[in-house]
């Protein structure tokens, strides 16, 4: 590849135009960096003019977003520090009140312009920290989703029929994957490609989840199987024994 060639690769890879680029460096290059509420101020009024927002978004220091002009936020995101959204063609979208904590990354890596690309979020869902979403199958997420930290989403397998060839050069299959709304994964969890979690589903930690769940399922392990659907009796039972803690932060939090 020619110098011109890897710099077009490069910027595409950055942004979706040489002129966008241009003003994206700059704003993020003046206030990426400042820490506190007025950092956070800086951000919100400056972003909305390289990301499409509903109101100001709440970005804290040091996250980084390419071809921000493919990402859509409602009303009321958060994203943390280091958060990465690599929004490639397909784009992001964020439902309103929906936090990214510290690391999040959600990258559709659409390199190859796949038409079913992207990762699309709901309103009011919680990603704990260094949770990844790959989004080359398309990610579609409901509302109310929660996820500990470190949960792996990738829309995404590489093909392996020819041994003699580096499994990297041969391709990938995208299906894409579904999360209803209301879905609990619990920290660690995997879940691979062409996978639909139903409403209400919980999968817990460490878990891989390589087949579809229906909604309400409790499924933990590896493959994850399910082990109750969370509305049986007993299941009840044990939820409503148990000690549940409300705190400040549930009634702080805006309704
Ligand atoms: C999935 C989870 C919510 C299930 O809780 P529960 O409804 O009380 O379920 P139970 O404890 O009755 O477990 C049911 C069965 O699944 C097994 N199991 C539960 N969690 C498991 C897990 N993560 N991995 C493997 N097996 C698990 C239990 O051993 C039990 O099996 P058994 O009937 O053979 O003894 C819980 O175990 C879990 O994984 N919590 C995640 C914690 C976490 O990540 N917290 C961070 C905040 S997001």
């Amino acid at each position: 590849m020619g110098v011109v060639q890897e710099l077009n690769y490069y910027l595409k890879s950055q942004s979706t135009s040489l002129p966008h680029y241009v003003v994206e460096q700059l704003i993020m290059g003046l206030v990426s960096s400042i820490p506190s509420l007025v950092g956070v101020g800086l951000r919100g009024i400056a972003y909305k003019a390289i990301l499409k927002s509903e109101g100001l978004p709440l970005i804290e220091h040091h996250v980084r977003l390419l071809s921000p002009a493919n990402i859509r936020l409602g009303k009321n995101v958060y994203l943390d520090s280091q958060v990465y959204l690599n929004a490639l063609p397909g784009g992001i979208t964020i439902g309103a009140g929906t936090n990214l904590m510290h690391g999040t990354i959600f990258h559709v890596f659409n390199y190859r312009d796949l038409p079913q690309a992207g990762i699309w979020v709901g309103k009011n869902c919680f990603f704990g920290e260094y949770t990844c979403i790959r989004g080359q199958g398309g990610v579609h997420i409901g509302d109310g989703v929660y996820t500990g930290t470190q949960v792996q989403i990738a829309a995404v397998n590489h093909v392996y029929t020819d041994p003699d060839k580096y499994i990297k050069d041969q391709g990938i299959t995208a299906e894409g994957i579904t999360i209803e709304d209301d879905v609990w994964l619990a920290s660690n969890v995997v879940v691979v490609d062409g996978v639909k979690i139903g409403k209400g589903c919980i999968v817990g930690a460490g878990a891989v989840v390589n087949k579809s769940l229906p909604p309400y399922s409790v499924a933990v392990g590896v493959p994850a199987k399910i082990v109750k659907d969370r509305r049986e009796a007993a299941a009840v039972k044990k939820q409503v024994e148990g000690q549940v803690h409300f705190g400040a932060l549930e009634d702080m939090r805006p309704k």
